[in-house]
């Protein structure tokens, strides 16, 4: 696993080096293959789509790209919690794509059955040269206690699963959620953690200075044997690299 750390003044800049590299990424795929993404919810993706909105949606050609979910909440696609919506809002809305385009996570679906049947519909939807779907993508987020997807410590076990999806439930509020599971995470051809703000600092030092009980954290587990790392973080969640 190569790991690259990328650091930018501000979430803008940090938008659009993010743009640059799946325009890149893109590109490289063979002519009429698509390049797949999954997304994750929060805050910076939230901010991170408004930028695109705003300023950098034509750099890429979003006829390419399918977009899938690393975790989902469940709930209904209408709900304030929904990562599908959030996207949607923020960016997607703006774009005007045919619903192809989308495999969301049916968080208004019964959780379990749901975590099984987008465990098969990535299954059938990717290429899988090692019996295990490939994303082009996947999008990470970085939780203050070491989370990333809805994978959190208490359940880190959920890591190794031998599913694809699973569900989980954040620790704090009960809610019910599906996630990735490692195998899948570390299948990607490419994982991009996004880290801004100065809350997640501690954390990041952490896990990328390998402190006191970073291994001990679902982040840490990402290793895409074959894939590349990359985080992208402001001056703020990098401040104590
Ligand atoms: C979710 C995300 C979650 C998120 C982290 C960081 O569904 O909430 O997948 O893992 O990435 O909690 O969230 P922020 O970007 O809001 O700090």
């Amino acid at each position: 696993m190569k790991t690259l750390i990328e650091i930018f003044p501000d979430t803008d800049s940090l938008t659009n080096y993010f743009v640059s590299r799946i325009a890149e990424g893109i590109s490289q795929k063979a002519p009429g293959q698509v390049f797949s993404v999954a997304l994750s919810g929060g805050s910076t993706p939230k901010a991170i789509f408004e930028w695109i909105t705003k300023k950098y949606k034509d750099k890429i050609d979003w006829s390419r790209m399918v977009f899938f979910w690393g975790d989902e909440r469940c709930v209904p696609p209408s709900d304030g919690e929904s990562n599908f919506r959030m996207a949607y809002e923020n960016l997607f809305r703006h774009l005007h794509l045919p619903d192809l385009h989308f495999c969301r996570i049916h968080g208004e679906n019964d959780p379990e059955s749901e975590a099984a049947r987008y465990s098969e519909k990535v299954n059938i939807m990717l290429p899988n040269s090692r019996g295990i779907p490939e994303f082009d993508l996947m999008i990470l987020g970085l939780g203050e206690d070491g989370h990333t997807a809805s994978i959190f410590p208490y359940n880190i076990h959920l890591f190794s699963s031998g599913n694809l999806f699973v569900t989980s439930s954040h620790p704090a509020t009960g809610q019910v959620r599906i996630t990735a599971t490692g195998q899948l995470i570390n299948s990607s051809r490419e994982v991009c953690f996004l880290v801004t703000g100065s809350g997640k600092a501690g954390m990041a030092a952490r896990i990328l200075r390998q402190q006191e009980g970073w291994d001990k954290l679902p982040a840490s587990l990402v290793n895409p044997a074959d894939g590349q790392v990359i985080w992208l973080l402001d001056t703020e969640a990098a401040s104590l690299l």
